[in-house]
């Protein structure tokens, strides 16, 4: 290790992927960085857009570190967002205030799938490569920095919904209609994601997740063919080892709980659970192979902080004793949430998941 690379710190979330024992479980939240906390309201105001502030590695390294100023987690994750790439291949993002994403170019038909162009990574998508440097230097070691890119799949829907979608009805229909268009698409999808990814790591991320947002849309069959398919072919892409330390990976499906067997296949270190599938159950199924993050209902952090530390609870004795868990919600944090609701969390995982550890 080179004396510019500080030793990390709290190796905790690096040893929890590993499956190697830990005094307690570590614990991040999906969507960390965001709305909920008034601190980042105030930064990405100052930014004028969502899509400005992901374009300043100086402004989004800040809003990264904000969640870890207020809380004791064990990591932080690099402040982007899924549809970076899309965006660099010409698809024109922009976020409607209350709408979510919209793109101005969707590519709805096999004509605009074939006139695509893949993304060039380091001209047109730098500024997250420059991100991940400005933090690993900020972070100094303190907690590993975690990576992340879209699946293909869920890069897909919103290719060609143009936006987000309630049923998919778009994408759906290109993949039983003409399935060798969704094909070669998920196909240039999945090489960029694969070198989008590299680039995160070799710039520093020291994890990576594959967020599959819309994977539990499909019918077995599909998802097999066209999420679960294309990440396995990004895993089998992607550098593993950087700085002499594994780079572990997770695959999150939401609403993917039937198929876990089939995902601990891909390739990967550890699952994503939402909060429908049991973590107790899950580990019987594939904790021998594969470690598990989640997955508390992130309504719960809607309620006060005695219900959720009882739900704390509830999660950390459902996965029992023992390594390889990583607390964290079962979905992102939503911008309602109290900011010390997510403190109460945090703290319970803090003071209730080391009796979980005690060697035997
Ligand atoms: O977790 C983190 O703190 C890192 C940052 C992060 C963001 N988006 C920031 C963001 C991550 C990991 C994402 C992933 C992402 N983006 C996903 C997959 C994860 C998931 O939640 O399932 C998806 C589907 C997207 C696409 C996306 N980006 C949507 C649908 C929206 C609108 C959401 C909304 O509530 O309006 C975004 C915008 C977005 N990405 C925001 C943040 C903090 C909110 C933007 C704002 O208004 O400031």
């Amino acid at each position: 290790m080179s004396a510019a690379t500080p030793v990390l710190q709290n190796d905790l979330l690096l040893r929890a992927l590993a499956r190697e024992p830990v005094p307690r479980t570590p614990v991040w939240m999906m969507r960390q960085a965001g709305r909920y906390l008034p601190e980042y309201r105030a930064t990405r105001e100052r930014a004028g857009s969502f899509m400005d502030l992901c374009r300043s590695s100086e402004l989004a390294c800040e809003v990264t570190m904000q969640p870890l100023a207020r809380y004791p987690l064990d990591a932080a994750i690099l402040f982007s967002d899924i549809l970076t790439i899309p965006d660099a291949m010409g698809l024109g993002l922009h976020f409607v205030e209350g709408e979510g994403p919209k793109f101005e170019r969707p590519v709805r038909d096999s004509s605009a799938i074939r006139a695509l162009r893949p993304p060039d990574i380091a001209r047109d998508l730098g500024y997250v490569t420059d991100a991940v440097r400005v933090i690993r230097r900020e972070l100094q070691g303190r907690v590993p920095l975690i990576g992340f890119t879209g699946s293909p799949w869920t890069l897909a829907t919103y290719m060609i919904e143009g936006g987000s979608s309630r049923d998919f009805a778009r994408a759906k229909a290109l993949v039983y209609d003409d399935p060798a268009a969704a094909h070669h698409l998920l196909d240039m999808v999945a090489t960029a994601v694969t070198q989008y990814l590299n680039a995160q790591i070799e710039a520093g991320a020291q994890a990576v997740q594959i967020f599959d947002t819309w994977g539990g849309a499909l019918s077995t069959p599909a998802y097999q063919a066209f999420s679960l398919h294309y990440m396995t072919r990004v895993i089998e892409g992607l550098i593993r080892e950087h700085d002499q330390r594994r780079v572990p990976v997770t695959v999150f499906t939401k609403g993917g709980g039937q198929w876990l067997e089939l995902m601990a296949d891909s390739g990967c270190d550890a699952l994503g659970l939402d909060w429908t599938t049991e973590l107790g159950d899950a580990r019987a199924r594939v904790g021998h192979r594969v470690a598990l993050q989640g997955n508390l209902d992130p309504a719960v952090l809607n309620a006060g902080p005695a219900a959720i530390r009882s739900e704390v609870e509830r999660v950390l004795a459902s996965f029992g004793s023992g390594a390889g868990h990583i607390f964290n919600l079962g979905h992102g944090i939503t911008p309602g949430v109290p900011p010390e609701h997510a403190g109460a969390m945090i703290e319970a995982v803090h003071e209730l998941s080391p009796q979980w550890h005690e060697s035997s």
